[in-house]
């Protein structure tokens, strides 16, 4: 706690040595204190006092207030008050006939009156100088006082103060501002250094002031948005900007066509974006402004842009019936809303228009044919989509056709096949085959094993609730019989046996033959050789 004038009194009046003037006829006057340090407005009591001997007549010369204290025999103690500056009291006596005088010295202090700090601007630039300023009224004794301005508890000058007490003084000094000075508190703090008097130290700070800093670049802020909105739908917009500090203090707005949006702010660390989701509604201007204001450190950016408000109803797309029995006649109608122009598939060319109609007789090919409806709409320069589609469901009867499933089927036995027969219908028709002989059943898709018993001609009947057909399919199992082979062998062999016995019986039917002419040859010989002989010679 600070103390008070009064309260710091007592230890201020530094009793000194009384002055003591010798008078003439050897009578002296002495004041007391003879040097005195007090706070200003502060009292002092001043004893005059002189040796003489004679009719005395003391008194006290000052320009403060004063009051006589007690009288004595040679003495008078009087009490000044509110001594507002320095000053040297006199004491005078009136001794006899001669007169004389003596005068103490009063010093003052005083605490500064005001100090104060010249009010900072709301918003500093970041790299711009700052002028910081600070006034002081009052203070004594002035070569004991001193002043500084000071960042926080950091001392960025400090001056000793000049001129009388009464001399208001400034002291200032420029600090070039950054990011980290945002939110730095500025301050003055005078110093009554009253020490060499035997007191202390004594501080007087002004009220800190707080610099807010801020900055911005020079782009302006972007928007993200789309350039076309759709009636009845939510677009998110975004207004975003970068490279600004704080980025927490950034106000941001945004507007379309005159009208706040509500939005969501985020914030990064130098970075900031806006938010807003609009519900697009029946709007009267098809052009609307999109506006983002920027505001920070007093200043602002904007963004501006027109977007394009339309509606665009889809197109209307009907089938006179969605499922129908092949034959029927079927009415595709394509209609666009809003000014659009609609297109059917399928539909033959024309000149544009709003509606399209497609008249059809069903057939099984147009079994889940799609119709594609599509409305189309130039907004601000562009053509816009928007399409729907319907599937037809042809209800036709099964179908079971030469491509479909082949009349004539020739597999070797033993063989793996796969039988393909494949009936179309809608709805999808239940098919079998069996034979025309007995009605066994033949196996549609793969067949494990072909059997030779599998031979025959079939009937497949494709059956479904829109009718029934049914085609012939002749099936041929090619195989080997070995018993025919068999037969075939001993034939031939029999047939070989028979011919070499028959060769043999005729080689020795001929050997006979010939032996038996041999024998007859000789006997005819033997014959004539008898006779011969048995004959008389000529
Ligand atoms: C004033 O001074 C005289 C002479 O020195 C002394 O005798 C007297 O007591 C003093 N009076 C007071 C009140 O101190
Ligand atoms: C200055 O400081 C002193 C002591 O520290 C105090 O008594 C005084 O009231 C202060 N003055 C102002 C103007 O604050
Ligand atoms: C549709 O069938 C009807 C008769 O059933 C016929 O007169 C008409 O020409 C057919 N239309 C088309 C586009 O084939
Ligand atoms: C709509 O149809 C048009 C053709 O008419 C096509 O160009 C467009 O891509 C389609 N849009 C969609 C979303 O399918
Ligand atoms: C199957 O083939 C035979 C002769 O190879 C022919 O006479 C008959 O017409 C064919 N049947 C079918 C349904 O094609
Ligand atoms: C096949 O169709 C005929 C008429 O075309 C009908 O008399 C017969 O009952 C049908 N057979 C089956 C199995 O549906």
């Amino acid at each position: 706690m600070a103390p008070t004038r009064a309260g710091l009194l007592p230890p201020l009046l530094l009793a000194l040595v009384a002055a003591v003037i010798a008078g003439p006829g050897g009578a002296s006057i002495s004041i007391h204190p003879k040097e005195a340090f007090l706070p200003r407005g502060g009292s002092l009591k001043v004893n005059c006092s002189s040796s003489c001997n004679e009719s005395l007549k003391l008194g006290l010369e000052t320009q403060w207030p004063k009051v006589d204290l007690e009288i004595g025999h040679n003495w008078q103690l009087f009490e000044l008050s509110n001594i507002e500056e320095d000053s040297d009291p006199l004491c005078y006596a009136n001794c006899g006939e001669v007169q004389s005088s003596v005068s103490a010295k009063v010093l003052v202090y005083s605490f500064p009156d005001r100090v104060e700090l010249e009010p900072l601007p709301a918003w500093q630039q970041v790299g711009k100088n700052l002028t910081l300023r600070c006034h002081v009224e009052g203070g004594a004794p002035r070569a004991q006082l001193s002043a500084a301005l000071l960042r926080g508890e950091e001392t960025l000058i400090s001056k000793p103060l000049v001129g009388q007490p009464g001399d208001p003084q400034e002291i200032t000094t420029t600090v070039l501002v950054s990011r980290g000075d945002h939110g730095a508190s500025f301050s003055c703090r005078t110093e009554l250094d009253l020490r060499p008097q035997g007191l202390a130290l004594f501080s007087n700070a002004s009220v800190a002031r707080q610099l807010r800093t801020f900055e911005l670049p020079v782009t302006i802020p972007k928007l993200d948005a789309p350039d076309l909105l759709e009636v009845g739908t939510r677009q998110k917009l975004v207004c975003s900007l970068e490279g600004l500090f704080p980025a927490s203090e950034a106000q941001i707005s945004l507007e379309l066509g005159g009208r706040m949006l509500p939005h969501e702010m985020t914030i990064g660390r130098d970075f900031v974006s806006a938010t807003a989701l609009v519900e697009v509604t029946e709007e009267t201007d098809a052009t609307q402004q999109l506006l983002c204001v920027l505001e920070l450190g007093g200043q602002s950016l904007e963004a501006q842009r027109n977007l394009s408000i339309y509606n665009f109803p889809a197109p209307v797309l009907t089938l006179s019936q969605l499922e129908v029995s092949e034959g029927s006649q079927v009415t595709v109608e394509c209609e666009a809303h809003g000014g659009a122009q609609a297109r059917l598939s399928g539909a033959p060319p024309g000149p544009p228009s709003a509606r399209v109609q497609l008249t059809l007789n069903a057939s099984a090919e147009d079994h889940n044919r799609s119709f594609l409806c599509s409305a189309a709409l130039e907004v601000a320069g562009r053509l816009l989509f928007k399409n729907q589609t319907l599937e037809l469901h042809v209800l036709y009867g099964p179908r079971l056709d030469e491509s479909d499933c082949l009349g004539n089927w020739t597999w070797p036995e033993g063989s793996q096949q796969t039988l393909k027969c494949q009936a179309w219908g809608n709805p999808s028709p239940n098919l079998t085959c069996s034979r025309k002989a007995d009605g066994a059943l033949l196996p549609i898709g793969e067949v494990e094993n072909v059997r030779r018993e599998m031979t025959g001609t079939y009937v497949c009947r494709a059956v479904s609730s829109h009718g029934n057909v049914t085609r012939d399919v002749s099936l041929t199992v090619l195989y080997t019989d070995y018993h025919q082979n068999n037969l075939a062998i001993i034939i031939i062999l029999l047939t070989l046996l028979a011919t070499v016995g028959l060769g043999a019986w005729a080689f020795y039917l001929y050997n006979r033959q010939r032996k038996i002419r041999i024998y007859k040859l000789q006997k005819a010989q033997e014959e004539a050789m008898r006779l011969k002989a048995q004959a008389p010679p000529p």
